[in-house]
C-alpha cells in the first residue's frame, strides 16, 4: 500500500473482519515457520473485556503511566499542539486518554474518532458529545490500518493532528511501523502533528512481569486467542493442552508472547488437521519497546520532526509530539 492511499479509495466501513479473514489467516499463519497467529484476533468481547483488565494489573505500568504523563503535562502538550485543530483519533477506544487531551486543547475545531468496533464507537461518541456540547464530533467506523476517507468538518480547522495512544504502535514490526508513519504524515498534511505513546525499553524485569502478570489475566488474554479462534471455526484447540508465556527478547527490543503447547496434539480447523509436538510455540504477539532516539529517528523517516517528549520520572513510557513540514 503507498502512503497516498490513506485519504483515497474506499468509504468508511461498518463491517468487521469477516470469518473467511481469520480462517485463512490462522490457517496462513499455522501453516507457517515458526507457527503464528495474528495478534488483532486477540480482541473479540471476551479478549477486549480481558484487556480491560490487563490495563488495571499492577504489574502493567503502561495504561497507568500514559494517563499520569497525560495528566501531569496537558497544558504543555495543548500549547503545542495550538488552537483550531482537527484532531483525528485512531484506536482510541473508550476514550479515557483523549478526555483528558481535548479537555486541555484551545477550542478544538473538530474530533474525528476512527474505531473498527461500532458498538464502542457509538457509545465514546455519545459520551464525548454529552462531555463537549460545542464540539463537532464526526466518528469514522473504520480498520485504521486500511485507507480511510475521512468527513470534512463545519470549521476549518488550522491543521491536523493525529492522535495515536496506547502503544499500539508496539504491534507493528519496525517496516510496518515506518509504513504506517508515512500515512499517518499523509494524513497530518503539511504542518500537521502527531501525538503517539510509546513504550520505552527499560529493565528486563520490569516488562516481562507486565506480560506475565502473578493473576494470570495477560495467560487468560492469551489463551482467549484460541477459544476465539474455536469460536468463530469450530475448531478444537484444548485450553487446558497450552501454556502462555512471554519473553522479553532484549536484542530486537520486543516482548514475545508464546502458546506452548504441553502435549503432542492435533488440532483441527474445519477440514484441517495441525500436529503440534509437546514444547512446539506458536507465537501471537510482538510487542516492541523503544528507545527515545530510535522511536525519533523512525518517525524522521516517515517525514516527521521530531517537538517534544514528555514521560514519567522512571522513563516507562514516553508520549511524542512531531509535526510534519510546512
Ligand atoms: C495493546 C499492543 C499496547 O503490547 O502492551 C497487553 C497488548 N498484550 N498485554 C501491549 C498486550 C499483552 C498491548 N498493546
Amino acid at each position: 500500500m503507498t502512503a497516498d492511499q490513506l485519504t483515497t479509495t474506499q468509504p468508511p466501513s461498518a463491517i468487521p473482519p469477516a470469518t473467511s479473514d481469520l480462517l485463512s489467516d490462522v490457517i496462513a499463519g499455522l501453516s507457517s515457520d515458526p507457527r503464528t497467529l495474528p495478534c488483532k484476533y486477540f480482541y473479540d468481547e471476551q479478549g477486549a473485556a480481558l484487556f480491560q483488565k490487563i490495563c488495571e494489573l499492577p504489574e502493567y505500568y503502561i495504561t497507568r503511566t500514559e494517563i499520569d504523563i497525560l495528566s501531569r503535562y496537558h497544558a504543555e502538550i495543548a500549547s503545542q499542539i495550538g488552537p483550531n485543530v482537527e484532531l483525528i483519533g485512531l484506536g482510541t477506544g473508550a476514550g479515557t486518554k483523549t478526555r483528558i487531551l481535548i479537555e486541555a486543547l484551545d477550542k478544538p475545531a473538530v474530533y474525528i474518532p476512527v474505531d473498527i468496533s461500532e458498538k464502542q464507537l457509538r457509545k465514546s461518541t455519545a459520551v464525548f458529545q454529552k462531555i463537549f456540547p460545542n464540539l463537532e464530533i464526526l466518528p469514522v467506523c473504520a480498520d485504521y490500518l486500511q485507507p480511510v476517507v475521512l468527513p470534512s468538518p463545519r470549521r476549518e480547522a488550522a491543521r491536523n493532528v493525529v492522535y495515536f495512544p496506547g502503544s499500539t504502535i508496539g504491534n507493528f514490526e519496525p517496516n510496518e511501523a515506518l509504513e504506517f508513519l508515512r500515512r499517518i504524515a499523509n494524513v497530518s498534511g503539511r504542518g500537521g502533528g502527531l501525538l503517539i505513546g510509546a513504550d520505552l525499553q527499560k529493565d528486563q524485569n520490569v516488562i516481562e512481569a507486565a506480560y506475565n502478570d502473578s493473576a494470570g489475566v495477560t495467560a487468560e488474554f492469551n489463551l482467549n486467542l484460541l477459544a476465539h479462534i474455536n469460536r468463530k471455526t469450530g475448531a478444537n484447540f484444548d485450553l487446558n493442552q497450552w501454556q502462555h508465556r512471554a519473553i522479553y527478547n532484549s536484542e530486537a527490543g520486543r516482548i514475545e508472547m508464546y502458546l506452548i503447547s504441553q502435549a503432542d496434539q492435533t488440532v483441527r480447523i474445519q477440514d484441517r488437521e495441525f500436529h503440534f509436538r509437546a514444547g512446539e510455540r506458536i507465537l501471537t504477539e510482538h510487542s516492541y519497546k523503544h528507545t527515545p532516539e530510535g522511536f525519533i529517528s523512525l518517525a524522521g523517516k516517515a517525514g516527521f520532526d521530531f517537538v517534544k517528549l514528555w514521560t514519567d520520572d522512571a522513563r516507562l513510557f514516553g508520549v511524542f509530539y512531531f509535526v510534519t513540514a510546512m
